[in-house]
């Protein structure tokens, strides 16, 4: 089932989202809704907060990168209670982000190359690893999430200023979009 995105403004991607326990009710369902979700609306990565979920649940499909980075075909996972434990900030860059809830906005955003994080999958198994290339940037992104943040939050000042005026109309509801959402109000 798809279900509809959150945009900026909507109070649920302002709260710090919780763990759940691995015996989450209809936790299949939800992670293949969400999976639906983020097909249908072409995005990359979505976050439990964006569907309207204070919950610790990412998706992130990287199978569209597959022209530029073949190791990416197929790459489909859910990562339940993820964890971002350390920052590596030897080495930073400046990539284009865009995101589902922040329809017609896309500003680079300065972040670390490699994190370490921690989080259960599909199949209830516990990863700690370093994660690095495009997946570390999509991850970052949407942890971001569920820690009550949007990319919109770690743009340069001087950005900011000039997509203030997206954002206001964002905020009081005004949202175009070629998915189904839920604009603030
Ligand atoms: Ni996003």
């Amino acid at each position: 089932m798809t279900l509809p995105i959150y945009t900026y403004g909507q109070p649920v991607l302002r709260k710090v989202a919780q763990d759940i326990p691995l015996d989450y009710p209809d936790l299949k369902r939800l992670i293949a809704d969400m999976f639906e979700t983020m097909y249908k609306s072409d995005g990359v990565g979505l976050a439990a907060p964006q569907i309207g979920k204070a919950i610790r649940l990412i998706v992130i499909t990287l199978d569209p990168l597959r022209e530029d980075f073949p190791e990416y075909a197929d790459f489909n996972r859910a990562y339940i209670n993820p964890h971002i434990l350390e920052y590596d900030d030897s080495e930073t860059e400046l990539l284009e982000e865009g995101c589902l809830s922040l329809p017609g906005i896309h500003e680079p955003v300065r972040r670390p190359k490699r994190v370490r994080a921690s989080w259960v999958d599909e199949d209830l198994q516990p990863h700690e690893e370093w994660i690095d290339g495009y997946l570390a940037r999509v991850f970052q992104h949407e942890v971001d999430h569920l820690e009550g943040k949007v990319f919109t939050d770690r743009i340069a000042p001087l950005r900011k200023q000039l997509v203030k005026n997206k954002l206001n109309a964002l905020q009081r509801g005004r949202v175009s979009a070629s998915y189904r959402v839920k604009p603030a109000r």
